[in-house]
């Protein structure tokens, strides 16, 4: 069924305007038009694409996910269409889209992601997520994303070309996350994405093996949700944020909610239980909020401490 569209649900989030909070994560059926047409047929409030490289790249050997109990481990290496093959899907998406489509940028170094993230903007993304938190490839992440100054470096140059809203993703996996998120703020990010997966390992007892080809990868998921919901509490001080991490039913949606963030991320769960998710959380949140008699806004940040 359908998302109903309902007022309710409205959001706003580091200055895109949403019909509903639930954001498709980057690197969940990003890849093509058609698919993030799904997404949006489903009732997504906003779509993100997969992260887009300078260059095409392969990604990884099989396997690249593992599937366990409480969530997923994956090490994809982000594969890559490149930004040349990706321009052409953005701007079919954006001729068929009514929602926002934030377009997340990537690179080895911060001129090829502000490169990057330029070239999505005028290929029509309506915001960027600069992804600074891929735990599993090398140049591409924690390098950069886990210290203040450098993300401070690379959100300076990245905001120098575009003019869209600039959101950038966070590695949990950091003593002080807050001093990311104000770190990049300063720099002029308009918005935070918390969180990126958790660096993590699963060995096959049988085969005495990691069962990754890459043997490290990054977990998604359950499992991370509290891990999300204490990041979001910890940066939303500083910022608009995008919640993500685990989220799965509406009351993960309302505890993302309740911590601070405006919009709620959703990866694994599109990929182990369907597109559906995005309805079915959409009216539990609805009779939630009308249970509680708030709007969305309303709710926002209203499980802190500090307000
Ligand atoms: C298979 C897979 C691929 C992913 N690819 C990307 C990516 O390309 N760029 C990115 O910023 N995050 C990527 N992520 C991370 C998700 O966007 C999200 O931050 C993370 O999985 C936590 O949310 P979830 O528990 O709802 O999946 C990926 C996650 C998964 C499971």
């Amino acid at each position: 069924m359908e998302l109903e569209e309902s007022d309710l649900l409205t959001t706003e989030v580091a200055g895109l305007r949403l019909r509903n909070p639930f954001v498709l994560a980057s690197g969940i059926l990003g890849n093509t038009a058609s698919l993030l047409r799904r997404a949006e047929a489903a009732g997504a409030g906003a779509v993100t694409t997969k992260t887009i490289l300078p260059e095409p790249t392969k990604g990884y050997e099989n396997p690249v996910v593992v599937e366990l109990p409480f969530g997923l481990i994956n090490a994809m290496g982000l594969p890559n269409p490149g930004i040349d093959e990706f321009e052409i899907e953005l701007r079919e998406a954006r001729s068929d889209l009514t929602i926002p489509i934030i377009a997340s940028a990537g690179g080895g170094s911060p001129e090829e992601v502000a490169h990057v993230a330029g070239r999505l903007e005028d290929a029509g993304a309506d915001a960027v997520e600069i992804n600074a938190s891929c735990p599993h490839v090398r140049r591409h992440g924690l390098e950069i994303g886990s210290s203040p100054e450098l993300i401070e470096e690379l959100v300076r140059e990245v905001r120098g070309s575009v003019r869209v809203p600039l959101l950038v993703k966070l590695t949990p996996m950091v003593p002080d996350i807050a001093s990311l998120a104000r770190a990049a703020v300063r720099a002029g990010a308009d918005g935070l994405t918390a969180i990126n997966t958790v660096k993590a390992m699963y060995i096959d007892v049988e085969a005495m093996a990691p069962v990754l080809s890459n043997a490290v990868g990054g977990l998604s998921g359950p499992a991370i949700r509290p891990i999300a919901v204490r990041a979001v509490y910890e940066v939303s001080r500083f910022g608009d944020v995008i919640g993500t991490g685990g989220v799965e039913t509406w009351r993960d949606a309302a505890e993302m909610l309740l911590a601070g963030a405006r919009a709620v991320g959703i990866g694994t769960a599109v990929m182990t239980r369907g597109l559906r998710v995005f309805s079915e959380i959409g009216e539990g949140l609805t009779s939630y909020l009308r249970k509680k008699g708030l709007t969305l806004p309303e709710l926002v940040g209203r499980g802190r401490r500090d307000c």
